[in-house]
């Protein structure tokens, strides 16, 4: 569950400090890289040649270390992280979190941070029972963060209550825990395609179309968040690619094919790239010259069906999801695809003069399925495939349950 996983642990000023420090060896153990960033007070509990041996990482101390802002500056030590783990999490971090001060490296990259923060508070129990810190717990909480601990028993100060530090192993726990909500489809193979094709015609020309990739690269991505092991075979795109997944390029849609069969196995396959439908015949092996003479007839030849040939051969993979472009009779055709194509789902969007869906960054899709249509309000490209990811995951959970339990195995909806 963790391994690979990236951890930046902060650790605050409290005796419960030498704890991570375990916790570090048990992260390290499953596999998990894990940062450190040493408030000053956390360093006099615990010292940054421990922290950084046992992490086998730089540890960093200072906002304004020259050094530390140029290598890694407080930003990116945030984003490079799948999740931050503040422990000890003191009254003193509470409240900053809670009020989004930032004054020390620590408690910047708190407030810098893109991902999911959990921290594990350790007090003495009358600042834990304070209405200060119960409040800023109610509003860390409501945003989002998780709190692991504290639990009851004899504190470092004499007395007696609720403050103590949540052991190593039960944090491990919890981060387990949040990596297995977060990640559904883990364990799970997805391949997507992406962006248009471009079918030859001489060594400078070629036959495209307008697609950006961005639908399919935010699909890629998003499954990839979900923890599925992704290959995204993209046509030529000007676009970014996405982070976390295996990327093949390709050019024809021949050698999407090719790509696409070289992918699989795959459980879930989500076909976005707007696919060339035909490809000239024979392509000139030299530039075609205007002095050649009359223009040029292109004699064209069909393309395969990348989604049918998948979707009908042998290794066809448990989810198939189809896309439709169209400009008249949007839904009645998307379901023609449906059943011609062999797919579970088609994403149904009207592409037609004036939807600026080909190369745009929003869309309005149907998802259609053997059960009905369904109309999604308008949105970002990213939020559709946030949604349709989502709407995948639930698919190949309910599915894998059936299968456990020795039902029939079914597919789509
Ligand atoms: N598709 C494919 N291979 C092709 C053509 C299309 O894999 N040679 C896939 C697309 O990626 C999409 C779906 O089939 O998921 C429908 O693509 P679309 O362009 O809407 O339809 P076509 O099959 O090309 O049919 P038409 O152009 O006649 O609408």
């Amino acid at each position: 569950m963790l391994n690979g996983k990236q951890v930046l642990l902060v650790i605050g000023g409290g005796i419960a400090a030498y704890k991570c420090l375990d916790l570090i060896r048990r992260l390290r153990e499953r596999g998990a890289g894990v940062q450190c960033v040493l408030t000053r007070a956390g360093a006099k509990f615990v010292t940054p040649l421990s922290v950084g041996s046992l992490s086998e990482n730089k540890v960093y101390e200072d906002l304004f270390s020259l050094t530390d802002e140029a290598e890694m500056g407080h930003i990116r030590l945030s984003r490079e992280v799948d999740l931050i783990l503040v422990a000890p999490a003191t009254a003193d971090l509470m409240a900053k979190m809670a009020h989004g001060l930032a004054d020390d490296l620590a408690s910047t990259v708190l407030l810098a941070a893109n991902c999911p923060i959990m921290f594990a508070p350790a007090m003495n129990v009358a600042m834990w029972q304070n209405a200060a810190t119960q409040e800023n717990l109610a509003t860390l909480t409501l945003r989002g963060l998780k709190v692991i601990g504290p639990s009851e028993g004899d504190m470092a100060c004499g007395e007696f209550g609720f403050g103590r530090m949540a052991e190593p192993l039960e944090m491990i726990a919890a981060i387990e825990d949040h990596f297995s909500v977060a990640a559904p489809l883990s364990g799970h193979r997805a391949l997507v395609t992406s962006g248009p094709t471009h079918e030859p015609i001489d060594p400078v020309r070629f036959i495209g179309n307008r697609s950006s990739g961005r639908q399919g690269n935010a699909i890629a991505s998003a499954l990839a968040g979900l923890g599925a092991r992704v290959t995204l075979v993209t046509g030529p795109v000007g676009s970014s690619l996405p982070k976390g997944v295996e990327i093949m390029r390709v050019e024809t849609a021949a050698q999407m094919l090719a790509a696409c069969e070289a992918a699989l196995p795959a459980d879930i396959a989500v076909f976005a790239a707007a696919v060339g439908d035909w490809q000239v015949k024979t392509m000139a092996a030299h530039k075609i010259k205007k002095a050649d003479g009359e223009p040029p007839s292109l004699v064209l030849a069909e393309n395969p069906d990348i989604l049918k040939t998948i979707a009908s051969g042998p290794g066809r993979p448990d989810l198939v999801v189809g896309f439709a472009a169209e400009t008249t009779r949007l839904i009645d055709n998307a379901t023609i695809k449906l059943t011609e194509k062999g797919c579970d789902w088609v994403v149904a969007n009207d592409v037609g003069p004036g939807s600026d869906v080909f190369g745009g960054t929003e869309n309005t899709v149907h998802l259609v399925t053997a059960a009905g249509v369904e109309t999604w309000p308008k949105m970002s490209k990213q939020d559709i495939a946030r949604k349709l990811a989502g709407r995948i995951a639930e698919t190949i959970g309910a599915k894998n349950m059936v299968t456990s339990l020795g039902g029939e195995k079914e597919v789509g909806q």
